[in-house]
């Protein structure tokens, strides 16, 4: 869904949701200098305290996806079925994920860090790259223009490199947020925006691209 390739990889990279998805859990089996965050990560706490907690929240993520997948299944025709072949494998998908979670956050809780946008607890380009999927534009319906535009300027911010944001598609709609070019072009004038096919993810119908963010160098000479 980011279209990533290994060489994204290769520098630290701050995954922020990461909710009880597997990411933190598949990148760090390759190595990946990694670190999710979430407001429902536990609090600081001894290690087994934080890993008893975050064990909680991967088994309650089996559940929420029993009921995601439910709604998928019921509602098919709404989505895309190319990266999950049909409900059945969705479903399948989610838990294998929440299982990496719990798995992999039980063993390294350091990895998940409490914290919510737009306030992030990390120093001015502190990660490689910074990810976020499924919160903004998505709950575009909940939370404002002031919140996306303070979370994406935090999250370029904590970024010296690249912030990619995936989908730009509502919740339960087909079509990216029609705010969206007025809300990036306050961004500001150094802000570079890439639209971006994805690597061919599939799912909510609608949800094709992701969205591309960096601070302008000088080399860009105007381009942002
Ligand atoms: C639908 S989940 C997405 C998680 C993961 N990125 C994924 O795609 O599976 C949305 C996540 O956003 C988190 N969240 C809610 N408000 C937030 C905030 N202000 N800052 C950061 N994360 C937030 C929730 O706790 C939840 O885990």
């Amino acid at each position: 869904m980011f279209a990533l390739t290994d060489a994204d990889l290769t520098g630290t990279v701050l995954d922020c949701p990461g909710g009880a998805a597997s990411f933190t859990a598949e990148a760090r089996e390759q190595g990946v200098d990694v670190i999710a965050v979430d407001p429902t990560y536990p609090p600081d706490g001894t290690s087994s305290e934080r890993s008893r907690a975050l064990r909680q929240l991967g088994e309650h993520a089996a559940a929420e996806a029993e009921r995601g997948s439910a709604w998928a299944r019921d509602h098919a025709a709404d989505f895309e079925w190319t990266t999950f072949a049909t409900p059945a494998d969705h479903l399948a998908q989610r838990l294998a994920a929440a299982a990496a979670f719990t798995a992999h956050a039980a063993t390294e809780p350091e990895h998940y860090v409490r914290a919510a946008l737009p306030q992030l607890p990390f120093a001015d380009g502190a990660f490689d790259l910074v990810l976020c999927s499924h919160l903004l534009f998505t709950y575009a319906d909940r939370l404002d223009d002031a919140f996306h535009l303070a979370a994406l300027t935090e999250l370029l911010r904590v970024s010296r490199g690249e912030v990619r944001v995936f989908p730009l598609v509502v919740v339960g709609g087909v079509r990216e947020h029609p705010g969206l070019e007025a809300l990036l072009g306050r961004l500001g004038d150094d802000v570079v925006v890439d639209l971006r096919a994805t690597d061919g993810y599939g799912f909510q119908r609608g949800a094709d691209r992701v969205l591309v963010l960096r601070r302008a160098q000088p080399a860009d000479d105007g381009r942002a």
